[in-house]
């Protein structure tokens, strides 16, 4: 997940609500959790509708690149490996779509929006998985930039998110770690394998980092976000962690982040790196990354083809209903 729609305006209550304003932002600040039935400002609400929600999209959307080599894993270990990781990520979209639901949307809502682009995912799932190798750097990197952005939402302010966040981030530290483990094993292999591996780190890296969202400086909302305690950690403090966590992970078994600009910092301890072309970030965000259209299709296509069981289910429970009140009835 992360956090680029958090850029848009999203207005603050009127004067009107100035004491529950200060009694909201007094909670906060005691580090208590903000339940759904908590008086909330609507921007508090509005915000957390649309990061919640994006997030629960991108676990949903994010099953595609990698479900797409469920049929090819290289062995049965890797596949039935990668086969419960896709099944973790529609389980977090779940509790994800749950949370949401308890500001007041509803899961159709949400997927309509999804549907109709007026929602977001996370751009980084509009690249493609070529080669096995991008299934280890998936996990390394793209859920290891998760880690970084998840681990501070587990105490995030409003309570059924934090809450949400906690069994998330467990699964995901396996996510990083099957990963990582996977790039290893490529890395110590074959040439042909390391070249592999070099390769899909190469393609993965910079969109990995921009996972993390504009810089501080083109982020005009993250202040109050931050006041509200949905974020902890600015999106450059949070991109600086990853790259610091990254780059002797990478150098550890003998691969390179494709950054000539790459140096530690002695004096800070941080790895420094190069520019990032926020040109690219934004085409991709505009829809114009190598995948959009196939994401969207495939999202389309299977809404479509699960009509009939969101229908059956509301048969069911509509029958369900009424041979209870008949039995009622019958009492
Ligand atoms: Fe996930
Ligand atoms: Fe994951």
């Amino acid at each position: 997940m992360y956090t680029q729609g958090l850029n848009q305006a999203v207005e603050d209550g009127g004067p009107e609500d100035a004491e529950l304003l200060a009694r909201f932002q007094a909670k906060i600040d005691r580090e208590e959790k903000i339940e759904p039935n908590d008086w909330m400002p609507e921007a508090y609400r509005q915000t957390l509708i649309r990061q919640i929600s994006q997030h629960a999209h991108s676990e949903i959307v994010g099953m595609l690149p990698e479900g797409n080599w469920l049929t090819r894993a290289p062995s049965l270990r890797r596949k039935a490996i990668l086969l419960a990781k896709v099944q973790d990520e529609g389980g977090h979209g779940l509790y994800l779509y749950a949370a949401a639901e308890t500001l007041g949307i509803s899961r159709a809502e949400m997927v309509d929006r999804l549907l109709e682009g007026r929602a977001r995912y996370s751009s980084i799932f509009n690249y493609p998985t070529i080669t096995w190798a991008d299934i280890g750097a998936v996990g390394w990197l793209v859920d290891g930039a998760a880690i970084m952005n998840q681990i501070p939402l587990c105490r995030c302010s409003y309570g059924p998110y934090a809450r949400a966040m906690i069994r998330i981030c467990k699964e995901e530290s396996f996510h990083q770690r099957q990963g990582y483990e996977a790039m290893s094993r490529l890395a110590e292999g074959t040439a042909a394998q390391k070249r592999m591996a070099q390769d899909a780190l190469d393609r993965w890296w910079w969109p990995s980092l921009m996972m993390f969202g504009p810089s501080d400086a083109d982020s005009p909302h993250t202040g109050r976000s931050m006041r509200w305690k949905i974020k902890r950690f600015t999106n450059d403090e949070l991109r600086q962690k990853f790259v610091d966590a990254t780059v002797p992970q990478a150098r550890l078994i003998g691969l390179e982040p494709p950054d000539p600009e790459l140096r530690h910092d002695e004096e800070s301890g941080h790895w420094r790196f190069g520019k990032i072309d926020w040109t690219e970030f934004n085409e991709v965000l505009a829809g114009n990354g190598p995948c959009n259209r196939e994401r969207m299709a495939a999202r389309r296509k299977a809404h479509a083809e699960g009509a009939w069981v969101r229908e059956a289910a509301t048969a069911h429970a509509g029958k369900k209903r009424s041979r209870m009140a008949m039995a009622a009835a019958a009492e």
